[in-house]
C-alpha cells in the first residue's frame, strides 16, 4: 500500500486532496502511516477531524470505512449481525422442499447470511481502508472496552465462523470531541493529537481551498472575525466550517466587506445558538471592527 515518504509528502498529498494539515498534525499522520498505529485526534467542533480522515482515504486510494458513535452502539451495529429475516426465509424454503440434511443447518450461519458491519469489513479490508471510528466519546464504556480489544489485534472470532485477521491493519482514526474523557487504556493504544483552531493565515487559505473563487478581501475580515467571536465567551464557538458557511453566505450575498449591518444579517452562518446569538449582537461594531 502506498504511504508517504516523508512529512512533507504527506502534507502536499493532503493539500491536493483539499485538507491544509498543519506540521503537528501531518508529522502524528504521517507516524500513525508507517507505523501502523490509530491515531485519536481530539479537538473544538469543526476543526477538521473528521474531514482529514475522508480526505487521507480519498488521497491514498483507500476505501473510507466509517464507524458514526452514538450512545448505546453495541457489536451488532459496528461488527456484524445475523440476517435474521433471510435466515427465516431460507428455513422456510427448506422445510418446503423437506430438506433436512445436517448441512443446509448449518449453512444458516455460513457467510451468505453474515452481514457485515463496519468494524469486520475494515478487519477484511485490512491496509485497502481507512476505519474512521467517529465521535467515539459518545459510546459507552462498554463499547470502548470492546474497541480496545480490536484495535490490540485486529482480529475477529466469530464462533460459527471462525477467526477473521487482518494481514495489515487499516489505517484507524478515532475522534473525540470530549464530551467525556477517554480510558487511559485506549488512549495508550493510539497516537494522540489535539486539532485547535488554526491560524488566521492558515484558515484563510482553508475557505480559499474549500471555496475557491471567493474574494480573498472578504475570507481575511471574516476570519478576523471569526477569531473575535472565539475569544467570547460562547457556548458553541465557531468552527472552520462555519467560517467557510460565512464567507460563502457572504460571498453569495454580493458582499464584498464585513459591516455590523451585514454580519447581523447572516449571523445564522456561524453562530447556531439562541443565547449566543444575543451576546454576538451586543458586540457587532467590535467584532467587525478592523475587519
Ligand atoms: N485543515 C483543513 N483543511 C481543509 N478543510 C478543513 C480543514 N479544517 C476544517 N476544514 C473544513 O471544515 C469542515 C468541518 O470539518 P470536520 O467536519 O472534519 O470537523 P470536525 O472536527 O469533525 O467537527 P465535529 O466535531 O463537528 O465533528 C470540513 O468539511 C472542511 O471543509
Ligand atoms: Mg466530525
Amino acid at each position: 500500500m502506498e504511504r508517504p515518504a516523508s512529512v512533507g509528502e504527506l502534507t502536499e498529498t493532503l493539500r491536493q486532496g483539499g485538507y491544509l494539515a498543519d506540521r503537528g498534525l501531518a508529522t502524528a499522520l504521517f507516524v500513525s502511516l508507517s507505523l501502523q498505529r490509530p491515531i485519536l485526534l481530539e479537538g473544538e467542533v469543526g476543526v477538521g477531524k473528521t474531514e482529514v480522515a475522508k480526505v487521507l482515504a480519498a488521497v491514498y486510494g483507500r476505501r473510507l470505512i466509517r464507524l458514526q458513535c452514538y450512545e448505546g452502539i453495541d457489536t451488532n451495529q459496528a461488527l456484524y449481525e445475523w440476517d435474521y429475516a433471510r435466515q427465516m426465509l431460507h428455513i422456510r424454503a427448506l422445510s418446503e422442499h423437506q430438506i433436512a440434511d445436517e448441512g443446509a443447518v448449518d449453512k444458516l450461519f455460513g457467510p451468505k447470511f453474515l452481514l457485515e458491519r463496519p468494524l469486520l469489513e475494515a478487519v477484511r479490508a485490512g491496509d485497502q481502508a481507512v476505519l474512521l471510528i467517529d465521535e467515539i466519546d459518545r459510546a459507552d464504556d462498554e463499547f470502548e472496552a470492546f474497541l480496545l480489544e480490536l484495535l490490540s489485534d485486529f482480529q475477529i472470532s466469530i464462533p460459527e465462523i471462525g477467526t477473521i485477521r487482518a494481514e495489515s491493519p487499516p489505517l484507524v482514526v478515532l475522534t473525540s470531541n470530549r464530551t467525556r474523557e477517554l480510558h487511559d487504556a485506549l488512549k495508550r493504544r493510539c497516537l494522540y493529537h489535539w486539532i485547535g483552531y488554526p491560524t488566521a493565515e492558515r484558515e484563510v487559505q482553508i475557505v480559499l481551498v474549500r471555496q475557491p473563487g471567493v474574494s480573498e478581501t472578504l475570507t481575511r475580515k471574516v476570519v478576523a472575525a471569526v477569531g473575535r467571536l472565539r475569544e467570547l465567551d460562547l457556548a458553541k464557538p465557531p468552527g472552520v466550517a462555519e467560517t467557510i458557511d460565512w464567507v460563502r453566505t457572504l460571498d453569495f450575498l454580493g458582499a464584498t466587506g464585513l459591516d455590523p449591518q451585514a454580519a447581523e444579517d447572516t449571523l445564522g452562518a456561524v453562530i447556531k445558538e439562541r443565547d449566543d446569538l444575543d451576546l454576538v449582537r451586543d458586540s457587532l461594531e467590535e467584532i467587525t471592527s478592523g475587519a
